[in-house]
């Protein structure tokens, strides 16, 4: 793992280099592309979750007594897929989590403009101290970060703290970077590669194509 600031870290591992050539290889069927991108996102959610808050807790093994750290239950862990790659995140970090809330963000990017598109906003009553209150925002593609930033400013206008926010991705690229980093220096981002830039219709060079259409097999 590469911790390159405090508040962006890439996971650096050779499983995941394997995987990651998997899931860019054009040639991958898409039940492929799933699974390797189910096996990197274990290794995403551990380090996403790195903060979290947990308790000591009293356990009774069957040879002795011993305290544990155990999840703290006064707070909440919101997990927000932005739909619909991000969907495929969601499954492996509810299996992880499952003392979490899904909060399913709907959103597409227009072609033209780039600008995300909201059609759903689902949520779970968030709880009443909202400084207990830890989102990971789920998005295989940080590629402008337009997404990404209006699903951040969505949360922070509900008083959920900076702080306490995780974006969590597959590859970005370093303008979707640098922009989140600008808008919102505290967020804590995740990712498992940067890569070299953007092209003209906003698409992560090399990336993997659209995240989307590989994952639900719906090419052009
Ligand atoms: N969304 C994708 O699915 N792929 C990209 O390269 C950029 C945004």
């Amino acid at each position: 793992m590469e911790v390159l600031t405090n508040k962006l870290t890439v996971l650096k591992h050779p499983l995941i280099d394997h995987n990651l050539a998997i899931i860019r290889d054009k040639n991958s069927s898409s039940e492929t592309f799933k699974n390797a991108l189910k096996r990197i996102t274990y290794a995403l959610i551990f380090e996403a979750t790195k903060n979290i808050k947990t308790k000591t807790k009293e356990i009774e093994t069957p040879v002795a007594k011993t305290n544990c750290e155990v999840f703290d239950d006064d707070y909440q862990v919101v997990i927000a897929p932005i739909l619909r790659a991000g969907m495929i995140f969601c499954e492996v970090a509810q299996e992880m989590l499952p003392f979490s809330n899904v909060h399913h963000i709907g959103m597409y990017r227009d072609e033209e403009t780039l600008e995300p598109v909201w059609y759903y906003d689902k949520r779970k009553k968030i709880k009443q101290d909202k400084s207990k209150v830890q989102v990971i925002i789920l998005d295989p593609m940080l590629a402008t970060g337009n997404s990404g930033i209006d699903a951040i400013k969505n949360f922070i206008s509900k008083d959920i703290l900076e702080e306490n926010i995780v974006f969590m991705c597959l590859i970005s690229s370093p303008e979707g970077i640098k922009r989140i980093q600008r808008f919102f220096p505290k967020v804590q981002i995740v990712t498992a590669a940067i890569d070299k830039e953007l092209n003209s219709k906003g698409y992560i060079v090399p990336g993997l194509g659209d995240a989307g259409d590989r994952i639900y097999n719906t090419p052009d």
